[in-house]
């Protein structure tokens, strides 16, 4: 595992004051980082299964064929699917004076995963006390996003797009971590159910100050029955950039990479 995880009870110092510094430093390198990065889009939904990963990798593979330099960070530390759906073989991403070098998808995609980094099938696993691991995984989680955006060397792109897990707490840390918060895309599928879920991821992010490019309906035309893009559409006066049917085209995925793209 190249990452390195510090919590407070790895740091050395007597006194352990210098926590405040390291985070400082980290939140400094984010920024050196992120500075030839033209922009970061956050890929959200409230709702796990509606097609969030399967979104984000499609749209940088279609932005990718438009000659754009583009990047995935699949920051769902505990379920990774980016990889397998970029094509990105694992263990492909390299490390070395502690930079990390992403993986490299066969449309010239990069892509940082947990995935890439994890054996095969295993849970990411941390180390500390497991009776009391509800109390410090949530924050560790929260330093493995800091940790990955201070390392991950991604080199000048246009556009990054982050996928996120389900609910809204690694959305309210990355746009902690960034000097301003990320323009988002909402997923969602038909049903009521999700439109429910969606509506409060998009609350959340509209209370952080976040600008929505729009809502993307995801597996429509099939057994999901609802109107949960058009609702949440109309509800936020944001657009319906697609309603996207199961095993959308190439050109489908064009039409939204147009959209969300920019100059991609
Ligand atoms: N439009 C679609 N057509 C076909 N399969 C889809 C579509 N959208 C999502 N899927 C599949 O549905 C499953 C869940 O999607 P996923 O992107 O993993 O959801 P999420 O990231 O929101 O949890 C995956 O197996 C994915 O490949
Ligand atoms: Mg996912």
């Amino acid at each position: 595992m190249p990452l390195n995880f510090r919590t407070y009870h790895d740091l050395t110092e007597p006194d352990r004051s210098g926590l405040a510094e390291q985070i400082g430093a980290q939140r400094r390198r984010v920024a050196e980082r992120l500075a030839v990065v033209a922009r970061v889009v956050a890929v959200m939904s409230g709702k796990g299964g509606v097609g969030k990963s399967f979104v984000t990798a499609h749209l940088a593979r279609a932005l990718a064929r438009m000659g754009g330099a583009v990047g995935v960070l699949d920051a769902d530390l505990n379920g990774p699917t980016v990889p397998q759906l970029l094509r990105v073989p694992v263990a492909s991403c390299t490390l070395h004076d502690g930079v990390v070098e992403p993986a490299v998808s066969p449309e010239g995609v990069r892509c940082f995963s947990m995935g890439l980094l994890i054996e095969d099938g295993r849970p990411l696993a941390f180390r500390g006390p497991a009776a009391e691991s509800f109390v410090w995984r949530g924050a560790l989680e929260a330093t493995a996003l800091r940790e990955l955006l201070a390392d991950v060397a991604w080199g000048p792109l246009d556009v990054l797009l982050v996928d996120l897990p389900p609910g809204m707490q690694r959305f309210t840390e990355l746009a902690e971590l960034l000097p301003e918060p990320p323009p988002v895309v909402a997923i969602t599928i038909p049903t009521p159910e999700s439109e429910d879920a969606v509506r409060r991821a998009l609350h959340a992010a509209r209370d952080r100050g976040a600008p929505c490019l729009g809502v993307i309906e995801n597996m429509a035309g099939g057994p999901f029955v609802g109107d949960a893009g058009d609702t949440l559409a109309r509800e936020f006066a944001i657009p319906l950039l697609a309603r996207l049917p199961f095993h959308p085209s190439a050109h489908e995925w064009d039409r939204i990479a147009h959209r969300v793209g920019g100059s991609a």
